[in-house]
């Protein structure tokens, strides 16, 4: 096993008589020794060049990777002591299941009962154990892809690139590979770079995940932090189902404490969210008066009152109100009801909310609905810069 880094790392297809084009745009991480990375980002940004790259399929066109204390740029695939799953599979046709597997590991001088043994563990573990005879012509596009992993992760190698390793399979055949896999990789302290763009398998399979965009690595960090501490407007929005509300605020300091209004210039009262002592929070953040942001809360965290207006019946689970959140109130734009949760709109700014509760309710068409935005879960986008200013969670 080994580490791997990429320092400044660029992909750059020329072709004749076309414009140049910027698949990886200066990419730089760091991954441990025996560490599970998982690259996610939506279709053509950039992911599988990234792969084929550090496996020695496509040439680096600016940077450097590394892995262990090596150099690689200039080394053959064979060279660099990989194992890939391809994106296409790449399996060879006039050779069995089993023999494909084992490929890897005969050209590595494996005792044969080793192999056998090897090549079992690995295939029963991927529920393909009772195709090993078959010809990869006579396989579903799930089972070549099953055999194309396990090709890859039986052989030892330093480092494994697993290139949307489970997308041909069924979701409860996934689920079930994505905890065998987890564990498989974590005995074996197998250092692995898989691609994805299903946030849920990069969430469970991954130590930290690097979203890209565009060519552009936009955070590399754990699960929970991308969620909690998201760097930019582009992670805030991708990450998180459904995703993060997202409304236009203007910075405003009154009274000792920092603010934000709600609907831009025009916001008024009732929309202020606060954040508590204005000065050095806004140091801290360099924020200036007037400043134009995005206010960020995910539908899970926000609290619904369901307190009848005028009612002094407290809200049920609670009634003292956390200090440091906000109560704002807006007209209900919709209420459904999922089968297991419920998401609400609610109109506020001259934008809609969405909140995400467990219970159904029964509210008004147009009824006025108060909501707590607890500061914890509070986020600052610059709009302009589009980075991450402030969360609240940190103050
Ligand atoms: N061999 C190539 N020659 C020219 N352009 C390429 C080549 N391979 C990929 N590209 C381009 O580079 C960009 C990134 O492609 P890449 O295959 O790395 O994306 P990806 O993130 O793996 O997408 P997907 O999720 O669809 O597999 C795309 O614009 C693609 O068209
Ligand atoms: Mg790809």
């Amino acid at each position: 096993m080994a580490s791997l880094s990429l320092q400044d790392v660029s992909k750059i297809y020329t072709r004749k008589g076309r414009a140049d084009n910027w698949a990886v745009k200066s990419v730089s991480m760091a991954i441990d020794d025996g560490e599970i990375i998982a690259l996610l980002g939506s279709s053509g940004c950039g992911k599988t060049s990234t792969l084929r790259m550090i496996a020695g399929f496509e040439s680096v066109s600016q940077g450097s990777i590394r892995i262990g204390d090596k150099t690689v740029n200039a080394l053959a695939p064979a060279e660099r002591n990989v194992a890939m799953a391809f994106e296409g599979y790449a399996l060879y046709p006039p050779l069995t299941v089993y023999d494909n597997i084992a490929f890897g590991l005969l050209r590595g001088k494996v005792a044969r009962d080793e192999v056998r043994r090897r090549v079992r563990h690995v295939a029963e573990l991927l529920e393909i154990a009772d195709i090993l005879e078959r010809y990869p012509p006579m396989l579903s596009g799930g089972q070549q892809q099953r055999v194309s992993l396990a090709r890859a992760l039986v052989r030892p190698a330093d480092l494994y690139l697993l290139d949307e390793p489970m997308s041909q399979l069924e979701p409860q055949l996934r689920s079930l590979l994505r905890g065998r896999i987890k564990d498989y990789l974590i005995a074996h302290r197998m250092t692995s770079v898989f691609v994805t763009h299903d946030q849920t398998e990069a969430v469970a399979l991954a130590d930290r995940i690097a979203v890209m965009s565009d060519g552009v690595l936009q955070q590399f960090a754990s699960p929970e932090a991308l969620k909690e501490r998201p760097a930019n407007l582009f992670v805030a929005g991708f990450i998180g189902e459904p995703a993060m509300n997202l409304l236009p605020a203007v910075v405003a300091h009154r009274a000792g404490r920092l603010e934000v209004l709600l609907g831009g210039r025009q916001g008024h009262e009732a929309l202020r969210v606060g954040f508590g002592p204005a000065a050095r929070i806004a140091a801290a953040a360099g924020l200036q008066d007037g400043q134009a942001v995005q206010l960020g809360v995910r539908p899970h965290k926000v609290r619904l009152d369901t307190q009848p207006p005028g009612g002094d019946m407290p809200a049920a689970g609670g009634n003292a109100q956390p200090a440091g959140d906000n109560i704002v109130q807006g007209p209900l734009a919709f209420n459904q009801w999922q089968g297991d949760q419920s998401h609400i709109g609610v109109e506020l700014g001259g934008h809609t909310l969405l909140v995400v509760t467990d219970g159904a309710l029964d509210l008004a068409p147009h009824s006025r609905v108060t909501l707590e935005l607890p500061l914890a879960a509070l986020h600052l986008f610059d709009s302009h810069t589009q980075q991450a200013v402030l969360h609240g969670a940190d103050l």
